[in-house]
């Protein structure tokens, strides 16, 4: 059983904390997350005591440097369940997603190819296909989602086809929360001899990854999003597919030899991809943070955010001015709207009372017109958050009006 109590101790961000006047509430953990004390001490010692570059040098500190930074890779795979030499480190999802699109997509490409893709995509797993459909002349086809937003693999059948050569989709979708069957949807991916990509910049921090077993065979997510420094971020391939891919930036440590003609050698991967100094403090942030997940259990936080979200529903569900989009949703997620009240207008009402929720469209903004509402609000639940916190929430909720969110008559 998970000991929330406890667990708030190790967050300096979680210690009083107030946002105009009140004790800060953090509904937000869908954009980023908070710090363990472990994270921040991980960062401070590597610039305290060992503050130099990898793979670069022949003195004791840097060997023992690249030495900690490989063994951090190795924590990595461990987490997410493949070999070492398929972890690549990338900035965050963006550059993992951006990666795949360009190194993979634009080589393998190519006109009449199709990309398969859903409309509840992050503009992170959107935006690198258009750009490689347009380069390849490749197509981007839609799954239909159920009108709740769901993505069934029935759905995903009946879109599959001979031209399909990706297919790329969330693991859990940012703004409504839900989980696909990652493991069956590969199955069917591959019938077609298509490869599945998976953006899991919201599944990895919240529920248990195994990526041989769901046998994906790219997954990309970001460390910020789970306790880490921001930063850091990783993508995930099978080996072969990374040696058939590009490398999207060249320069130095990711190249075995290159001569004055201009020949290039590079090295094996994941090094091919990553060229010049990384940010060595923030994969060690993402190691602790990833020994701290574990020693809870990604279990035990599943379940825990799970039972969060349902008792936040069950108590706003019966407000008739307040539609939630998600209510089947099994992850931390909750989408919904004040109704007649701009969500914008709504958070900054709910931010005066000291509670940060996310307004907008989360980046996804094609899945929008799908769910016909221009924008909602997401309060996005973490391990660390508590049934005292959504108390509070939920009376801020009880008595919002849209005179306490605009000053009408101002
Ligand atoms: C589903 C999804 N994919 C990709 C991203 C991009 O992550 P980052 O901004 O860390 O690169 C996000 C961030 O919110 C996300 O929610």
């Amino acid at each position: 059983m998970l000991d929330v109590n406890h667990i708030r101790k190790d967050f300096p961000m979680l210690s009083g904390k107030k946002m105009q006047g009140f004790p800060l509430i953090y509904f937000d953990n869908a954009a980023t997350t908070f710090k363990p004390q472990s994270v921040i001490d991980a960062v401070v010692s590597y610039y305290t005591d060992q503050s130099v570059n990898i793979h670069r040098g022949d003195y004791d500190l840097s060997y023992q440097v690249s030495q900690a930074y490989e063994d951090a890779r190795e924590t990595v795979a461990k987490f997410i369940r493949c070999k070492s030499e398929e972890v690549i480190f990338t900035s965050g999802a963006s550059a993992s997603l951006n990666l795949v699109a360009y190194g993979w997509g634009k080589k393998h490409l190519k006109e009449n190819d199709v990309i398969l893709t859903t409309e509840a995509e992050h503009a992170s797993n959107i935006l690198p296909w258009f750009d490689t459909a347009k380069a390849t002349k490749a197509l981007i086809e839609y799954i239909p989602l159920e009108t709740d937003g769901q993505l069934t693999l029935e759905n995903i059948r009946k879109a599959m086809h001979s031209r399909v050569k990706v297919v790329t989709l969330p693991h859990i979708s940012n703004v409504l929360g839900y989980i696909a069957p990652i493991k069956e949807i590969a199955e069917v991916v591959h019938e077609y001899g298509a490869i599945l990509v998976v953006d899991g910049a919201q599944s990895v921090p919240h529920i248990p990854t195994d990526v041989t077993d769901w046998d994906v065979d790219f997954l990309s997510f970001s460390g910020h999003k789970m306790c880490a420094p921001t930063g850091i971020g990783v993508l995930y391939g099978k080996l072969d597919l990374l040696k058939a891919m590009d490398p999207v930036t060249l320069g130095g440590g990711s190249n075995a030899r290159f001569d004055v003609t201009g020949n290039i050698i590079m090295k094996n991967p994941p090094f091919k991809f990553e060229s010049g100094t990384p940010a060595i403090e923030a994969l060690f942030g993402l190691k602790a943070a990833i020994d701290y997940l574990s020693n809870i259990g990604m279990e035990e936080i599943m379940n825990y955010e799970h039972e969060l979200k349902q008792y936040l529903v069950s108590k706003i569900q019966s407000f008739s001015h307040i539609t939630v989009y998600n209510k089947e949703a099994l992850t931390g997620i909750v989408t919904f709207n004040a109704n007649g009240i701009f969500a914008q207008d709504a958070a900054t009402y709910i931010s005066s009372r000291g509670i940060a929720v996310r307004s907008g469209h989360h980046c996804a903004k094609i899945l929008m017109d799908e769910m016909g509402t221009t924008e909602t609000l997401r309060a996005s639940l973490y391990f660390y958050n508590t049934k005292e916190e959504i108390d509070a929430f939920v009376e801020v909720l009880r008595d919002i009006t849209l005179e306490k969110c605009v000053d009408l008559f101002f």
